[in-house]
C-alpha cells in the first residue's frame, strides 16, 4: 500500500519536474517583461502603464507587426528612448517576449 503510494508519488513528481524545470517561452517573456519593462510599461491586458507616457506593451502590436517587432523592439531598445533604460536583449530573449506579447493580442 503505503509502497504505492510512495511510487505514485514519485512518478507524479518526475511527471511535474520538467514542467517546472523548463518555462515556456511565454512564462520566460513574461518574468522579462515584469523584471526590466514592468516599472514603466504596463505588461498585462488591463493596467496603466506606471509611467503615463510608455505605450503599455499589449498596445505594441498596433504600431509594429508582432512578427517585425523583434527587429523594431531590438533597434527601439538599442537607441533607448528619452526616457527608457538602454536594453540589450539576446535573439533568446527577443523571442521570448515576443511569444509573452502574443499572448496579450
Ligand atoms: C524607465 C522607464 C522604461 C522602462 C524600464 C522601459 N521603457 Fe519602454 N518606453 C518608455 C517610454 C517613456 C516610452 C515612450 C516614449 C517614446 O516613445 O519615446 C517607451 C516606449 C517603448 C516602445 C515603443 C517605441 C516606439 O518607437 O514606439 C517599446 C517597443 C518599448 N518601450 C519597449 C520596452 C521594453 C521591451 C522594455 C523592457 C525590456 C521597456 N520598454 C522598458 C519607458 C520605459
Amino acid at each position: 500500500m503505503l509502497q504505492s503510494a510512495l511510487r505514485h508519488g514519485l512518478i507524479g513528481l518526475l511527471l511535474i519536474t520538467p514542467a517546472l524545470a523548463a518555462p515556456t517561452a511565454e512564462q520566460r517573456g513574461r518574468t522579462f517583461a515584469r523584471v526590466n519593462c514592468a516599472r514603466c510599461h504596463a505588461i498585462d491586458r488591463v493596467s496603466k502603464s506606471p509611467l503615463e507616457i510608455a505605450p503599455p506593451l499589449r498596445t505594441l502590436h498596433r504600431r509594429y507587426p508582432i512578427d517585425s517587432l523583434g527587429e523594431a523592439l531590438a533597434e527601439g531598445i538599442y537607441t533607448g528612448h528619452a526616457d527608457m533604460p538602454v536594453f540589450e536583449l539576446s535573439p533568446d530573449q527577443i523571442h521570448d517576449l515576443l511569444s509573452y506579447l502574443k499572448t496579450l493580442e
